[in-house]
Formats: structure tokens, C-alpha cells, sequence
């Protein structure tokens, strides 16, 4: 986390503590947070009293402890009958670390049975879920389909690790690290979970054109910069399909996590997963260097260097940007544009012929930016002609200039996440 951030300071937080071996942890996340300047409210289960003392909480945190559904301390030495509308309407974020099976399914059925499940149901505020739990439980689909349901309501889920977990076991299931948790908590007091509920499709590395079993044209993209706007979009709260030609490592990140991974090689196989994808999508980001043109004929074994130079025709692909502009019904279409000279101008040639939303120029002639690198500078051209020139940025950085910049065309502030938005 970034400790001096000024987002935490006076922020309310609430820290909801369910009932399992690493409620002890909470401890550590309410000293962090505190720390950094937020007001924090503990609230725990009785579960969680089990594993972890009220008094521990209360000694470090910014109130007391809370546990009871029905009388409760404000903070100010006097009592508030209905503790958890207060502390729901109050809160800037709540986030429930350790969150149990338990805890889970009574959330998303919309049970209020104690303090922490009914100042749940009473926040508009956003909500970070941190499970932690055995590996036989975190797999149950019971889980897995609560957990799909509550993040489609909005819910920023930060999924657990593998390790060592209570009784000696090793798998999936243990608490996030604490780094994850305020990170997160801290990504949702910054942007508010601004994308949650929209469907983001983003396409990112450089296809493979095959000549033979062995031999392709391909080009320099690594995927680094469409794989840092689906991992803001997906923290920005957006369900996420990366459509990805880069490498298999790179998209390693992402293994289990909810953004949903589609491998793809050509430009025929990215054209296929994307607009086969395109109906149920909100917005399309199109970030990957797709090849133009393809050997007419792929050899089907491998090509003999004691033929000759063999003569490779070439054919164009499916620009699949350009369809998806004559096709569109509604969605947000973001298209990039590799430019040596004259980027500007080319740049808004293509926002105009490929009918996008948003074109994001980058000079792939600059060392320090486009391909391979982890910085980039661009120019955002939008289709009302209005453009803007970006500094050099963590391709990270850049992403979320664009996903602001798709915000607003969505017209969204930072809004209440637990409206379904379909
Ligand atoms: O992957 P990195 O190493 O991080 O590098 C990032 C990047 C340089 C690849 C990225 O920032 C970038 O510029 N991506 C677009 C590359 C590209 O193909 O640009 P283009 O100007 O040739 O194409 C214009 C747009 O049409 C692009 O959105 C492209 O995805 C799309 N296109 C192009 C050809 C085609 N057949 N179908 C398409 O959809």
C-alpha cells in the first residue's frame, strides 16, 4: 500500500472480521490503516471474537470494537441504538478481511442475522471482500457462484493465495497479503469503483501470421500495454475479457483471478474471439498489434531451405476494429494507432475510417514508449475532434487516463456498486 497516500486521511473505513484463523491478520490491516490517517470502525462476528479479542481491535483502531446488532458505541462515548446504519451510511469503504464461506453466502442472499452482514446490506458505500478459507470450500461452486454474484452486484473481491492454511494444509484459500487488501481498499477510495458492472473487452499482443508449422509474421508487441488496461479495468470494478496474442507468461497475473483470459494467435482467431464476444461487451479496447497481412497459403510441413527462397503471397486480414465500427449498437469503441511520423494525422484518420470512440496514438519510433517497453506517451483523440497529449507514463498509468476518458463516455461518476448495471 501506499502508505502516504493522501486518500486514506479521514476517510471512514469500515473493517468487517468474520469468524476464521486469519482474523488475527485484521489486527495488522487496521494498524496499516490507521496509520495512513483512516478513520477506522472494526466490527466483527461472533465468529470472529473466537479467534480474535473486540479489545484488540478497540486498543488500536479509531472506535471501539463493535459486535452487537443492537446497541453500539459511537465513537464520541455515547450509545447509537441501530449501529450499522450508522456505520454503513458513514462509511467510505467497508472491507471484510477474513471473509468466511459463511459470511460470503449470508451476503449475497441478503441475509442481516448480525452487525457485520446488516452494515453490509446498509452501505452504499464500496465493498472489498478479502476470503480466506480451506481449499475445499474456496473450490465449492456454492463459493464461487456467491462470489460471482456479489461481484456482478459491484463487490471488489481480492482473491486469496496459495499457502500454508490452518491445520497444516497447503492450497488455495489463505487470506490475500496485506499489501493486496490496502491496495485495493485503496484503489476503491481513489477511483470508486467507477467501471463496476460495465463488460470490458480488451485485446492486447502481436498476432502470429503462420507460413509454415514453424515460421510466422509477426511484430514487436509484448501484450504489456493491453494486459495493463484489463488489470485497471478489472480493478476499476469492470468484468473483463482480455482477448491476448502476447506471450503465455505474461498473462500469468491473471490465473484464477476474474479476469476471464481468451489465448488467441492470429488475427483471424483474435477476430473470431472478439466478435463473437462483441454483443454481450460495453466497450471494446482494441490495444493489440494485429498484422495486416497473411501468407495466403501456410505450408503445411515445414518449408526446406534447399527449395529456395520460397515466395510468399500475402493477403489482407479482417481489420477487426473497422468491423466492429460498422457493427456497433451502442458500445464504447477504443482503438490505438502505432505511428512512426506524423502521428496526429494519421491518428485521426483512423478514428474517422474505423468509426472509434477514442484513438490512442502512440509514437512507436520513441524508445521510451509503444512497443515492449513498460512506459508510453500518447495523444487521445475523441470523436468530437478534441485531443489530448499524455506525458510519459507506467503503461498502468496511461491506462487509466483512457479508462477515465471511457468513464465519462459512459457517463459515469464514481457510482453506488452495488446497482447491477444489466
Ligand atoms: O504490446 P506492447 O509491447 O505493450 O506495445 C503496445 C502497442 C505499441 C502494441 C500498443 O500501444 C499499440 O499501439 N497497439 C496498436 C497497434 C496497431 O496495430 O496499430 P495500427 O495503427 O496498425 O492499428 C490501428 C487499430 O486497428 C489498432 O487498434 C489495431 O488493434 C486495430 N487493427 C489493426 C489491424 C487489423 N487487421 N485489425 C485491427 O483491429
Amino acid at each position: 500500500m501506499d502508505p502516504v497516500s493522501p486518500a486514506w486521511r479521514g476517510r471512514r473505513v469500515v473493517l468487517g472480521v468474520s469468524g476464521g484463523i486469519a482474523a488475527y491478520k485484521a489486527v495488522e490491516l487496521c494498524r496499516q490503516m490507521v496509520d495512513a490517517g483512516a478513520h477506522v470502525a472494526p466490527v466483527l462476528t461472533e465468529d470472529a471474537t473466537r479467534f480474535i479479542g473486540a479489545l484488540t481491535f478497540s486498543a488500536l483502531a479509531s472506535e471501539p470494537a463493535q459486535t452487537q446488532l443492537f446497541t453500539g458505541a459511537t465513537g464520541d462515548g455515547s450509545e447509537h441504538p441501530i449501529p450499522h446504519t450508522r456505520l454503513g451510511q458513514s462509511a467510505d469503504v467497508v472491507v471484510v478481511a477474513p471473509a468466511t464461506a459463511r459470511l460470503i453466502a449470508k451476503y449475497a442472499a441478503g441475509l442481516s442475522d448480525d452487525l457485520l452482514t446488516a452494515t453490509l446490506l446498509a452501505t452504499r458505500a464500496p465493498v472489498v471482500l478479502a476470503p480466506a478459507m480451506h481449499t475445499e470450500m474456496w473450490e465449492h461452486p456454492a463459493v464461487q457462484e456467491n462470489l460471482t454474484t456479489l461481484r456482478r452486484r459491484g463487490v471488489h473481491v481480492v482473491e486469496p493465495e496459495s499457502g500454508r492454511l490452518a491445520g497444516g494444509d497447503i492450497g488455495a484459500g489463505r487470506l490475500a497479503a496485506p499489501e493486496a487488501i490496502l491496495g485495493a481498499v485503496l484503489e476503491v477510495l481513489t477511483h470508486g469503483l467507477d467501471l463496476a458492472g460495465v463488460r470490458v473487452l480488451v485485446t492486447a499482443g502481436g498476432t502470429r501470421e503462420a507460413i509454415d508449422p514453424v515460421r510466422f509474421i509477426g511484430n514487436r508487441s509484448s501484450g504489456k500495454m493491453g494486459h495493463a488496461v484489463a488489470e485497471r479495468a478489472s480493478a476499476r470494478g469492470a468484468a473483463v475479457t482480455l482477448v491476448t496474442a502476447a506471450a503465455a507468461g505474461l498473462a500469468d497475473s491473471f490465473a484464477a483471478g476474474p479476469v476471464e483470459v481468451v489465448p488467441v494467435v492470429s488475427a483471424q482467431e483474435m477476430h473470431d474471439a472478439v466478435l463473437s464476444r462483441f454483443d454481450a461487451t460495453d466497450v471494446v479496447v482494441m490495444a493489440a498489434a494485429v498484422a495486416d497481412f497473411r501468407p495466403k497459403v501456410a505450408a503445411l510441413d515445414k518449408l526446406k531451405k534447399a527449395d529456395g527462397a520460397p515466395e510468399i503471397v500475402l493477403e489482407p486480414t479482417p481489420d477487426i476494429l473497422a468491423e466492429l465500427g460498422t457493427v456497433k449498437r451502442g458500445q464504447v469503441l477504443v482503438g490505438f494507432a502505432a505511428e512512426t511520423e506524423n502521428v496526429a494525422v494519421h491518428a485521426a484518420d483512423k478514428l474517422a475510417r474505423k468509426n472509434t470512440d477514442l484513438l490512442v496514438a502512440n509514437d512507436v519510433s520513441d524508445p521510451q514508449a509503444g512497443f515492449e517497453v513498460d512506459t508510453n506517451r500518447a495523444i487521445l483523440l475523441d470523436s468530437s475532434g478534441a485531443s489530448e497529449e499524455t506525458p510519459l507514463l507506467t503503461k498502468a498509468a496511461l491506462a487509466d487516463v483512457i479508462l477515465d476518458r471511457v468513464a465519462a463516455l459512459l457517463g459515469r461518476e464514481p457510482v453506488n456498486p452495488h446497482q447491477e448495471m444489466r
